[in-house]
């Protein structure tokens, strides 16, 4: 079984090399978004780093498999170590030039999620973990809110925006945990939604539609820092592709109360 720590440091100079091509690249012209579909975009810049941080990652641990979001997005998770790369979550924010973007690779290992890392490209911030090692930032030990009361909790969410068919519940819900709650934020990364949970500065987070890329790495970053992640359906295997529920347990459990709500 490889070591944690080592596949660690492989995601984790991966994605500050891509987190330097995102730097350094101009900022796409307008002609040169392709919407995948309605409001969701996609440039040559995700193709092109997702080639970089996959080409990379597979020099350094010969015969694993990349599963990334532009190019390999239903690649075969049947090797030892399978990496799941989002070479840029947060894609209309770079468009606009929003400040609030992140490479996001997660790794199983034997098929359960082993290492997540997250780094934050605007403000020079990398996140890591790695299942019985923790989760970091730099030297920083990550432990996740102690708030359990939810009128004192400030909570992370993501809008519906390529399917807008769960719009009517997904408002319902908003509504619900904005009366319950201190307030709601919506700053279109989900890695780094997941990163503030694991860092204590969201209380709890939920959206209806994510795929594995968008939660791998920060799903290793809760769990590791003491908080739960679960689809909206109470199933711990998140990597699936849909809901996302996540906080510290008290608060996991209320919001999973709540959203659940009819
Ligand atoms: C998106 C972001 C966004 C979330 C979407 C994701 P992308 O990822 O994480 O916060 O609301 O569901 O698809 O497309 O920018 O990589
Ligand atoms: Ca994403
Ligand atoms: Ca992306």
């Amino acid at each position: 079984m490889p070591n944690f720590l080592d596949l660690v440091d492989v995601a984790r100079t991966a994605a500050a090399a891509g987190a330097e091509h995102l730097r350094t690249l101009p900022r796409p012209a307008l002609a040169q978004w392709t919407e995948k579909a309605r409001r969701d975009f996609v440039t040559d810049v995700d193709r092109q780093v997702e080639t970089q941080i996959g080409t990379q990652l597979r020099a350094a641990v010969p015969g694993s498999v990349v599963v990334g979001e532009e190019l390999t997005p239903t690649a075969a998770r049947d090797a030892a170590v399978v990496w799941i790369v989002d070479p840029l979550d947060g894609t209309t924010n770079f468009l606009h030039g929003y400040p609030q973007y992140a490479v996001s690779i997660g790794c199983l290992v034997d098929g359960a999620l082993a290492v997540g890392v997250v780094h934050d490209v605007t403000r020079h911030v990398v996140y890591h973990g790695a299942t019985g090692h923790g989760a970091w930032c730099g030297t920083q030990r990550l432990r996740g809110s102690p708030i359990s009361d939810p009128r004192r909790a400030l909570v992370g969410t993501g809008f519906p925006f390529k399917d807008m068919t769960p719009m009517e519940r997904y408002l319902r819900q908003l509504g619900a945990v904005l009366h319950a709650s201190s307030g709601a934020r919506r700053t279109g990364a989900a890695s780094l939604d997941l990163a503030d949970v694991a860092a204590g500065r969201l209380d709890a987070f939920w959206e209806l539609a994510l795929a594995p890329w968008d939660v791998a790495a920060g799903v290793v970053l809760i769990r590791e820092a003491g908080g739960l992640v679960t689809t909206l359906d109470g199933d711990a295997d998140v990597l699936q592709g849909g809901s996302i529920v996540a906080g510290n347990p008290a608060l996991h459990r209320w919001l999973m109360q709540l959203l659940n709500e009819p």
